[in-house]
C-alpha cells in the first residue's frame, strides 16, 4: 500500500529521518521503490536534468502530468509528489486548483508541491481545502531564479533570515503537510525545523532538517558539467555509462558484437531451401 502524508508526518514526530528523491521515468522510479525510498518527487528539475534547459522555467503542465503518469504507473509504495511548474499556480486560485487537480487526477500522484512562502500561502490553503495535500518549498525557489539572480544561498542576513522564518510559518499555517527548504544555512534550517510542526525536507540546508531530498541524477554522478555542492555523488554512473557506450561502439566497429550468445539460430535446411528458391522469388517479387 502507498504511504500517506500521515506516515510522513509521523516520521517527524517519531524522529525518523525522511528520505526523498526525484524520479521522472520508469527506470529511476523502479530503482527508488526497490531501495524503499518513501517519497518521490516528480520535480520540475526535469527541465534541467532531462530536457537540457538552464532553468526549470520552461517546464509545462503537460510535461509534469506525463512524467507523473509514468512514475505512478510503475510504483505502488512511495508517496508521490507532483511539482506544479512555473506560472501554473500564480494566475488565479482557479488556475492553481485546476492544475493541482490535473496532477492528482491525470498524473495519479497523491500530493502537489509549489514554491514560495507568505505570497503563495493563500493558494496553498485553497488547494489543501479542496482535498489535495500540498508540500511547500521555501528558501531558494528555482522558479524565481531570475528574481534571485542565480542559484544562491538564501537567508544569510538577518532580514532575509527573518523573511524565511515568516515564510515557513505561513506555509505551515496554510496547511501544507511538509516543506522543502532549499539552499539555506544549516543553522537557520535547523532553527526553522525546531519551530514548525510539519516536516522540513532539506536540499542544501544541512543535517538539521527532518529529511533530505536530492536529485536522482546528482547522487548517481551521471553528469560532469553540473556538480552542485549540496549533492554527494554516491557513484560515478556517468563514467560507467560513457565507458559502456564506447565499448559498444568499438565492438561494432571491430565486428566482435553481436557474438553467438546475442544471436539466434535457424535450421540449416531453411537456408538451403531459400538458396534454391532464391532466383524464382526474386523474379516474382
Ligand atoms: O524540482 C525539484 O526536483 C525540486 C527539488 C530539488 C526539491 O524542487
Amino acid at each position: 500500500m502507498r504511504l500517506t502524508i500521515r506516515d510522513i508526518r509521523k516520521m517527524k514526530t517519531g524522529n525518523q529521518p525522511i528520505v526523498m528523491l526525484t524520479a521522472y521515468d520508469a527506470t529511476s522510479a523502479r530503482i527508488c521503490e526497490a531501495a524503499d525510498i518513501p517519497m518521490l518527487l516528480i520535480g520540475d528539475s526535469m527541465g534541467m536534468v532531462i530536457q537540457g534547459h538552464d532553468s526549470t522555467i520552461p517546464v509545462t503542465m503537460e510535461q509534469i502530468v506525463y512524467h507523473c503518469q509514468i512514475v505512478s504507473r510503475v510504483t505502488s509504495r512511495p508517496l508521490l509528489v507532483g511539482d506544479l511548474p512555473f506560472m501554473s499556480y500564480h494566475v488565479s486560485d482557479e488556475q492553481a486548483l485546476q492544475n493541482a487537480a490535473r496532477l492528482v487526477q491525470e498524473g495519479r500522484v497523491e500530493c502537489v508541491k509549489l514554491e514560495g512562502g507568505e505570497s503563495v500561502a493563500p493558494t496553498i490553503q485553497k488547494i489543501v481545502e479542496s482535498g489535495i495535500p500540498v508540500m511547500g518549498h521555501i528558501g531558494l525557489t528555482p522558479q524565481g531564479v531570475n528574481q534571485f539572480g542565480g542559484f544562491r544561498v538564501q537567508g544569510r542576513k538577518l532580514e532575509s533570515a527573518r523573511k524565511l522564518l515568516q515564510d515557513a510559518y505561513a506555509v505551515e499555517k496554510a496547511g501544507a503537510f511538509a516543506m522543502v527548504v532549499e539552499l539555506v544555512p544549516s543553522k537557520l534550517a535547523k532553527f526553522i525545523t525546531e519551530r514548525v510542526s510539519i516536516p522540513t525536507i532539506g536540499i542544501g540546508a544541512g543535517i538539521g532538517c527532518d529529511g533530505q531530498v536530492q536529485v536522482f541524477h546528482d547522487i548517481l554522478g551521471i553528469f560532469d558539467d553540473f556538480k552542485p555542492r549540496h549533492a554527494k555523488r554516491y557513484a560515478e554512473v556517468g563514467d560507467m555509462m560513457r565507458n559502456a557506450v564506447e565499448d559498444y561502439k568499438n565492438e561494432v566497429l571491430e565486428e566482435t558484437f553481436p557474438a553467438e550468445e546475442n544471436s539466434f539460430d535457424i535450421d540449416e535446411s531453411v537456408i538451403e531451401a531459400l538458396e534454391q528458391e532464391d532466383e524464382q522469388l526474386r523474379e516474382n517479387s
